[in-house]
């Protein structure tokens, strides 16, 4: 019989702290930080970049500060021509977060530092990815629109220069208001399962377009970022108001998570959801977005009610988007156009912490099984 290491397993790491992060606090009580600053202390106060640049250099800027990384941030918006070329040529079918996906890890083979690993040029790429991000998911909708996506304007904002690239129109005061505090609330939290990803690849070392492949491919799935696509699909199924109750008791009867609801941290309400409560809110003069929201906040109390949760990050999210005219499945890729901020900064952290991340197992298998050679099986 083999010696085995009697080992505990953490199931779904549940609890479990497998790094120090300066970065951002998820607390279970109900409140989120950014390096420090409670976020209703940043909503509606500053601009995303603001919040980009914190993660960065764990300060926010002044104003020169701001005004220079933000026309960096502009002046790095462009793809390379065969990025475009690979956006413009994806079955028009499969899904926005695919393309996303594949011309992040293509981006890396375009770098203009190669696989310099040094300080100076990992930030540049950071700055670039969170660039270059935006662009990415802006190219594959206009070019799936069957349009050409208008190039970065240096008159324009990171913010307005996104939104223009990914509607083709003038940027919408209103629509930017909206983009930055939604970008501001998605941009960072802990170590969420995308994060955590990118964290594993950077720990060996490996490149960042690695590590942000990684961790675009995690936030894919429906029990992460994929979970608002998935909140919308379940309001456009409902229907009519009137049909809310009936149709989430019956997901509840049948033991269904109703998408868009609970948390691994979270004990009370996620800190976020006042705020994205209130841009919906706000946005009900659009059309169908007041319909959206009486549903949401019907659903909010039957599932309150029935198993004391409460609406995540993406249960208001979508409905935010939507009245912006994404469409339902760019909804994560605009997810990532903002936690692309968080995550290289995560990954610098991790540069900086230099520990490979590798558990243990728990080994349940046999021991001592007989060979058998294959012409005898
Ligand atoms: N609907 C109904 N019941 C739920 C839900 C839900 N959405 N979420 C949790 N519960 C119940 C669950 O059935 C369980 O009940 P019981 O103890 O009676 O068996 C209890 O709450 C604990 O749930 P869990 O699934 O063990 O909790 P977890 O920490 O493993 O999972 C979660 C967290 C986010 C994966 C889960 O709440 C979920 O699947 N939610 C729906 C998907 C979703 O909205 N994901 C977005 C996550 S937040 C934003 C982001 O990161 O992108």
């Amino acid at each position: 019989m083999e010696e085995q290491t009697e080992r505990d397993v953490v199931r779904g790491l549940k609890d479990v702290a497998a790094a120090e992060t300066r970065i951002s606090y998820v607390n279970p009580t109900g409140s989120l930080y950014y390096v420090g600053y409670n976020i209703d202390d940043l909503v509606g106060k500053v601009y995303y970049a603001e919040v980009a640049y914190l993660f960065l250099y764990r300060r926010l800027p002044n104003q020169r500060e701001l005004d220079k990384f933000s026309s960096d941030l502009v002046a790095e918006m462009r793809l390379p021509k065969e990025v475009v070329e690979s956006i413009q040529s994806t079955p028009k079918d499969c899904h926005p977060m695919d393309v996303l996906r594949t011309e992040v890890s293509h981006l890396g083979e375009f770098d203009p530092e190669g696989t310099s690993m040094s300080r100076n040029a990992n930030y540049r790429r950071a700055i670039r990815l969170i660039a270059q991000v935006p662009t990415i998911v802006a190219t594959l909708h206009r070019s799936r629109d069957g349009h050409p996506v208008p190039r970065p304007r240096d008159d324009y904002t990171f913010i307005e220069n996104f939104l223009h690239m990914f509607k083709g129109t003038p940027p919408d005061k209103e629509e930017c208001k909206v983009l930055h505090r939604l970008m501001i609330l998605h941009a960072d939290h802990g170590f969420n399962a995308s994060t955590f990803a990118a964290r594993v690849t950077a720990s060996t070392n490996s490149d960042m377009y690695s590590a942000i492949t990684s961790a675009i491919g995690t936030l894919k799935g429906p029990l992460h970022g994929g979970a608002g696509e998935k909140v919308m699909e379940m309001l456009d199924d409902i229907g009519l108001e009137e049909h809310v109750e009936e149709y989430v008791q019956g997901l509840l009867d049948d033991n269904k998570k109703i998408m868009g609801f609970g948390h691994r941290v979270y004990r009370a309400e996620d800190p976020r959801t006042k705020h994205l409560r209130g841009i919906v809110e706000n946005l009900c003069h659009r059309q169908r977005t007041m319909s959206l929201y009486n549903k949401c906040t019907r659903i909010e109390r039957i599932v309150h009610d029935r198993k004391n949760i409460y609406p995540n990050l993406d249960f208001y999210a979508g409905v935010a988007m939507d009245a912006l005219g994404v469409p339902q499945e760019f909804f994560t890729p605009f997810f990532c156009s903002s936690r692309i901020s968080g995550w290289v900064a995560h990954v610098l952290e991790q540069y900086e912490d230099a520990v490979l991340l590798r558990p243990s197992s728990k080994y349940v298998g046999e021991f001592g099984r007989p060979f058998v050679p294959i012409d005898e099986r």
